[in-house]
C-alpha cells in the first residue's frame, strides 16, 4: 500500500498552479492504484484522477502511454461513422514537465480529469443500462474503425489470444507444479472437448474472414461512467488493452459479464444462469452501433462469440488454479478452481440456450 506522502507528491506532480487540497484512495478497479484529488484555483474547485500504473501487468508504460494519447486524439475526431457518438472522452492531464507521465520512486503515475457525477456498476442494473453500455463500446469502436492497427503497441502481448492461452494451458498441465491436475480431469476435458471454438476467431483471421481491428480489450460494465442522473453512458474508461484484436471480443466480453446471473466464484452451480434480456439488449446496442461496419463473418459468429470469451476467461482460471495462483488473486482454496467452473457452466448453458445463440441475422 501507499503511504500518503507518496501519494501527495505523485498529485502535485501535475498541479499545474492549482493548491492541493486532498487526495483520497477510490477502492476501485483491480489493476492499477486509482486516487482522486482536489484541488482549487481562482476560487474554483477541480478534481482530478490519478493512477500509479501496474507495470508488472504492463511491462511497457511508454507504449502503454503512446496507445493512450493515440487512442484518445482518435476518439476526439469528428469522423462520419461515428457521429452519433456524444460520449465524453477520457482526458490525460499532462505533468508540470511537460510529459504524458511522472516517473517517481514508487512507480509511474498518469492523470486523467475526473468525470464528475457518475457511476459504475459491478452489476448491470437492467436492459436499459446493457443496452446504453453496448451502444457506447460499439460507437467506440467505429470511432476508431479509421485508426490503423498497426499504430497502436501491443501491450500484453496475445492478451485476447485463445490459441495462445490453451498453449498456456498446456505447458501448465504437463508441469503441474502444484499437482493438482488429477483433482480438475473432468475440467480438463470440458476444455480438450472445445478446442474448436477456442481456434474459430483466430482460424477466421488466417483464412482473411475475420479482420483485425482497434478493440476496447476490457468492455466490463465498470469500464462505462453513467451519468447519476439520466443514467445514460457519458464516457468509456480503461483504454489500457485498446490494441489490435477482433470486434468480436469486445462483445462477447461484454455479454459474458453482463449476462451473468452469479458470483463469479460460486460453488453451487445450479445458481449459474444467464439473464436473456440482457443479452438481447446487449445484441440490439451493438447491431445499433457497430452493425453497419461488422463483416457478414463477424456477424455469423456473434451468437458464438460470448461462449468463445467466456470459455477462454474459464481457461485461464483454470490454468492459474494449475501454476499455483498466480495471476488471479485468491481469498480462499481453490477459488479460481471455482472460478473456472462457473464459466465453463455458462459455456453449458450458451451451448444449450438457443436463444442466446440464434444468429442475429435471423431475427
Ligand atoms: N476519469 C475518470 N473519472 C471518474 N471516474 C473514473 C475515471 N477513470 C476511472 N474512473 C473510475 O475508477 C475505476 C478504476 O479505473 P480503471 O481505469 O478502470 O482502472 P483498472 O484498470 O484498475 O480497472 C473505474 O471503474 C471508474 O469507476
Ligand atoms: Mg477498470
Amino acid at each position: 500500500m501507499l503511504n500518503s506522502t507518496s501519494v501527495h507528491e505523485a498529485a502535485l506532480k501535475f498541479s499545474g498552479g492549482r493548491k492541493l487540497l486532498s487526495v483520497e484512495s477510490l477502492h476501485r478497479g483491480h489493476i492499477h492504484e486509482t486516487f482522486i484529488s482536489t484541488w482549487s484555483s481562482d476560487g474554483e474547485t477541480s478534481r482530478m484522477l490519478h493512477q500509479r500504473m501496474n507495470n508488472q501487468v504492463f511491462q511497457d508504460i511508454p507504449g502503454l502511454m503512446h496507445n493512450l494519447k493515440r487512442v484518445t486524439a482518435q476518439l476526439r475526431l469528428d469522423t462520419w461513422r461515428a457521429r452519433d457518438y456524444q460520449l465524453e472522452v477520457l482526458e490525460v492531464i499532462a505533468a508540470n514537465d511537460g510529459e504524458a507521465w511522472a516517473t517517481l520512486p514508487d512507480g509511474a503515475w498518469r492523470t486523467f480529469t475526473f468525470v464528475d457525477g457518475t457511476d459504475t456498476f459491478d452489476h448491470c442494473q437492467g436492459s436499459e443500462q446493457a443496452y446504453g453500455a453496448a451502444v457506447a463500446f460499439g460507437n467506440f469502436q467505429a470511432r476508431l474503425f479509421d485508426l490503423d492497427a498497426r499504430e497502436l503497441v501491443e501491450t500484453i502481448p496475445s492478451f485476447f489470444s485463445s490459441t495462445h492461452r490453451l498453449r498456456q494451458f498446456q505447458a501448465a498441465l504437463r508441469a503441474d507444479v502444484k499437482e493438482r491436475a488429477r483433482s480438475v480431469r473432468p475440467e480438463i476435458e470440458f476444455v480438450m472437448g472445445h478446442t474448436h471454438l477456442l481456434e474459430l476467431v483466430e482460424t477466421g483471421q488466417a483464412q482473411g474472414r475475420i479482420p483485425v481491428r482497434v478493440i476496447h480489450g476490457d468492455t466490463k460494465l465498470n469500464n462505462v461512467l453513467f451519468d447519476q442522473i439520466t443514467g445514460a453512458a457519458r464516457c468509456i474508461v480503461d483504454l489500457d488493452t485498446c490494441m489490435p484484436g477482433w470486434s468480436l471480443y469486445d462483445f462477447g466480453d461484454l455479454v459474458r459479464f453482463a449476462v451473468s446471473v452469479s458470483a463469479e466464484d460460486e460453488t453451487d452451480l445450479t445458481r449459474v444462469g444467464l439473464d436473456q434480456d440482457i443479452y438481447r439488449a446487449i445484441e440490439a446496442g451493438w447491431m445499433d452501433s457497430a452493425g453497419a461496419f461488422l463483416n457478414a463473418d463477424e456477424l455469423e459468429l456473434m451468437p458464438l462469440a460470448a461462449a468463445i470469451v467466456t470459455l477462454t476467461v474459464g481457461l485461464r482460471f483454470l490454468t492459474d488454479h494449475l501454476t499455483g495462483d498466480e495471476y488471479f488473486k485468491i481469498q480462499r482454496e481453490n477459488q479460481n478452481l471455482d472460478r473456472a467452473r462457473v464459466q465453463f457452466e455458462m459455456v453449458r448453458i450458451m451451448e444449450r440456450n438457443g436463444a442466446v445463440l440464434a444468429p442475429v441475422t435471423s431475427r
